[in-house]
C-alpha cells in the first residue's frame, strides 16, 4: 500500500515516512537513525557516523544531544510555550533577541523570529519592499543570482537560482530579475579573476540601468551552499557590488540561513567580505536542528523610514515570535559564545581545508573552497578541462554512498556547472568537530571517491 499525505498514526506506515524524507526513493531501504551526540548520529543497528554534513546541511551548530538546550527547551515549555502577540511582549523572546542583535555586527538593532529559512527569505523581501513603500517610492522587483538557492516557497525559488527545484514552478513564479553567479573557478577561460569581477559589477550596474526605480533589494548569499559547494565570492565583488546597490538605493539582503551564527568562523558569512548587507535571513544553525525557527535582522537605516512612517512591519504568522523557539535559540546561542565556537570553526575548518584539499592529488577533485566550516568539494572527469562526469553517472551520489558504508554522512549536490550537470559536495559539520573526526572525514572522502570512480 502506498498511502501519501497527513500521517495520522494509523496510517504511518513506511511509505509515508518515506514520502517525507527529501529527494526520497521508494525503492530504497534508509537506516532508520535513533540518537545523536556531539558530531556523531547512531542506527538502530548500532552503526555510528559522523555528521559531516551537519544533518543534511549546515543545521547542527552546536551538536548533537547538548543538555543544556534540552533543559531550556523543558523549562520553557513548562513556564510558557507561546503568548498572544497582540497584547503582550514576552521576557524570553525579548532577552533573546537583544542577545541576537549584539552577536550580529553595528547597526543591526532589530530582529524578528520566524518559523525558518524560507520565511526568513519572504520576510526580508517583504521589509525591503515596505522600506521603499515607507520612503514614498514602491518598487516591485527583486533580484538573485543563478546558483542560489534561498527556500521552496514560490517566491524564495523564483528570487533564488537553482533550476532542478525551480523549473518545476515557473508557471507561479513572477519571473524575478537574476544575475550571473560570482564562480571564479568556473569564469570563461582566459579571463583574469579582475576582469571576471568588472564584468559581474558591470551586470548589475545594466540591470539596475535598465530597471531603475524598479528593484528593492539584491538577494545574495555570502558564501553559496548547496547550490553550487561553498563557492565564495571573488575578493572585492561584494563590496563593490554594495556600492552600485546603495548609489540605485537597492537593498542587500544577505542569505545567512547557512553561512550564520559563525559557520563561516565569522559570526556572519558577509563580515568576511568587507561589507555588510542592510537585512540579515538566517535559520538553521541558529536552533542547531533543536526546534525549526529563522530570523530576519534589520539595520536601523531599514527600520528608519518605516518607524517614521508610523506603520508596523507588516507581517507576523502564527508562529512567529513565540517564547519556546526564542528559549531554544537563546540556549543555542549562548552555547556558541560561551564555547567561542566562532573561533572553533574558523580553526577546525581551516583543518578539515587544509585535509580535504590533500584530495587534490585525485584526478577527480577540481576544487576544494569555503571558509570555517563551510567547505566544498568539486567532482570533475578532467581536471586540465574541468570537464564534469556525465549526469548520468551520477558521480557525487556515489561519493555519498560510498561515505555512509563507511561511517560518514556527506551531502551531494548536483548542477554546479551550467546548473544541470557538474557534481559536488557540501561539508558543513558540527562546530564542535574534533581533529579526530575531522581526519577521519578525509580518510573516508578519499577512499569514497577512489570506489566511486572505479
Ligand atoms: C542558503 C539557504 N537559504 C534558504 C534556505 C531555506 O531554508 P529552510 O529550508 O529552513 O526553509 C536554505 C535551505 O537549505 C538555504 O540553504
Amino acid at each position: 500500500m502506498r498511502v501519501h499525505g497527513p500521517a495520522t498514526l494509523d496510517r504511518m506506515d513506511s511509505h509515508v515516512i518515506r514520502s517525507q524524507l527529501i529527494c526520497a526513493r521508494y525503492d530504497h531501504d534508509y537506516p532508520m537513525l535513533v540518537s545523536g551526540e556531539g558530531s556523531m548520529l547512531r542506527d538502530a543497528e548500532g552503526r555510528s557516523y559522523i555528521d559531516a554534513s551537519g544533518c543534511t546541511a549546515a543545521v547542527t551548530a552546536i551538536g548533537h544531544g547538548v543538555k543544556e538546550v534540552a533543559d531550556a527547551l523543558a523549562e520553557q515549555a513548562t513556564r510558557l510555550a507561546v503568548h498572544p502577540t497582540h497584547l503582550f511582549h514576552n521576557e524570553t523572546l525579548e532577552r533573546y533577541l537583544t542577545r541576537l542583535c549584539a552577536f550580529a555586527p553595528d547597526g543591526f538593532n532589530h530582529a524578528w523570529t520566524i518559523s525558518g529559512g524560507t520565511e526568513a527569505i519572504e520576510n526580508a523581501c517583504k521589509l525591503a519592499f515596505q522600506y521603499h513603500q515607507a520612503k514614498g517610492q514602491p518598487r516591485h522587483r527583486l533580484l538573485g543570482r543563478w546558483g542560489s538557492y534561498h527556500g521552496n516557497s514560490i517566491l524564495a525559488l523564483d528570487v533564488g537560482g537553482m533550476k532542478a527545484r525551480r523549473d518545476f514552478y515557473t508557471p507561479l513564479m513572477v519571473d524575478h530579475l537574476h544575475l550571473s553567479p560570482c564562480f571564479a573557478y568556473r569564469r570563461p577561460e582566459g579571463l583574469s579573476v579582475e576582469a571576471y569581477e568588472d564584468g559581474l559589477v558591470a551586470e548589475l550596474e545594466q540591470t539596475l540601468d535598465a530597471h531603475r526605480g524598479e528593484v528593492a533589494a539584491f538577494v545574495a548569499e555570502p558564501i553559496v551552499g548547496a547550490a553550487l559547494g561553498a563557492v565564495g565570492p571573488t575578493p572585492r565583488y561584494f563590496e563593490r557590488m554594495a556600492t552600485v546597490c546603495r548609489a540605485h538605493d537597492v537593498l542587500m539582503i544577505a542569505d545567512e540561513v547557512m553561512t550564520g551564527l559563525g559557520r563561516t568562523g565569522k559570526a556572519f558569512g558577509c563580515e568576511h567580505f568587507g561589507t555588510h548587507a542592510d537585512i540579515l535571513a538566517c535559520a538553521k544553525g541558529i536552533t542547531g536542528g533543536y526546534l525549526p525557527m529563522g530570523a530576519i535582522i534589520a539595520h536601523d537605516r531599514v527600520l528608519d523610514p518605516i518607524v517614521q512612517s508610523g506603520d508596523p512591519f507588516w507581517s507576523g504568522q502564527t508562529y512567529s515570535c513565540i517564547p519556546l523557539a526564542a528559549a531554544v535559540g537563546d540556549a543555542v546561542l549562548k552555547y556558541i559564545e560561551d564555547h567561542d565556537l566562532v573561533a572553533r570553526a574558523a580553526t577546525m575548518g581551516e583543518h578539515l581545508r587544509t585535509g580535504l584539499c590533500s584530495l587534490l592529488d585525485l584526478p577527480w577533485v577540481g576544487d576544494v573552497r569555503g571558509a570555517g566550516l563551510f567547505l566544498g568539494v568539486e567532482f570533475v572527469a578532467d581536471r586540465a578541462t574541468k570537464a564534469p562526469f556525465r549526469p548520468e553517472r551520477g558521480f557525487a551520489k556515489r561519493v555519498e554512498a560510498e561515505a555512509l558504508r563507511r561511517g560518514v554522512v556527506t551531502y551531494a549536490c548536483r548542477g554546479t556547472v551550467d546548473l544541470t550537470a557538474g557534481d559536488h559536495m557540501l561539508f558543513a559539520p558540527p562546530l564542535v568537530l574534533t581533529e579526530a573526526e575531522a581526519d577521519r572525514i578525509v580518510e573516508v572522502m578519499r577512499e569514497a571517491i577512489t570506489a566511486a570512480a572505479s
